[in-house]
């Protein structure tokens, strides 16, 4: 699934997308209960190291002795060179930007894509487009996973301890997508 190598595509596109409503700001305030069901969290398949839900929409797994997937520990340094410095460690959020690991869960995966891509703006309040932004783009899929795990409390605060190998597969798109 060429996901990861797309969104520039899109990017170039969609640059000048509008923002999205102010109302759906709301995803970061939605409190999140991990005992709930979360169609988009559980694992249905696996393919090169990445994980799947049953709709194809990327999703993070840990073990039990709490090994992470790859994307899941990509996703969080990745986050905290990105992303962080607005929302806060561990995507907890902070006084200037949402709670965004919250966002991950309550958000559909493709509405997180396009804020991201082409950035959102509510009066002063405003979230970047990091749509031509390789060292985003090339790991929004990790990113994203990271932050879904955060919101769903499935890996702790911090950098996780144990983690899977990176794929061939996944190294393979990496370099095709940075060039
Ligand atoms: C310069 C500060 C800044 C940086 C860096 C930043 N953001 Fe944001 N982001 C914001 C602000 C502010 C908002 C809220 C925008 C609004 O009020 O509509 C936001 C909103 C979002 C939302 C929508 C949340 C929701 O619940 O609606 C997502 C998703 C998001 N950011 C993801 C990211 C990701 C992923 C990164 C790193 C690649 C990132 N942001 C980096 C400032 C930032």
């Amino acid at each position: 699934m060429p996901r990861t190598a797309t969104p520039i595509l899109v990017a170039a596109t969609l640059a000048l997308g509008l923002p999205v409503a102010a109302s759906a700001q709301s995803w970061s305030d939605q409190p999140v209960d991990p005992a709930a069901d979360h169609p988009q969290v559980p694992v249905a398949y696996e393919d090169g190291g990445r994980y799947y839900t049953d709709d194809d929409i990327p999703t993070y797994n840990v073990a039990e002795d709490g090994t992470v997937d790859w994307l899941t520990f990509s996703g969080f340094r990745r986050y905290h060179s990105e992303c962080h410095v607005c929302h806060g460690p561990d995507g907890e959020g902070s006084t200037y930007a949402p709670k965004i690991k919250n966002s991950a869960v309550n958000m559909d995966y493709y509405d997180f894509y396009d804020v991201v891509v082409n950035g959102r703006a509510n009066g002063n309040s405003v979230m970047p487009h990091f749509g031509d932004n390789q060292n985003v783009m090339c790991y929004l899929d990790d990113i994203y996973v990271y932050l879904k795990a955060r919101g769903m409390d499935a890996v702790p605060r911090g950098r996780p301890a144990q983690k899977e190998a990176k794929s061939d597969m996944i190294q393979e798109a990496e370099n095709a997508c940075m060039g």
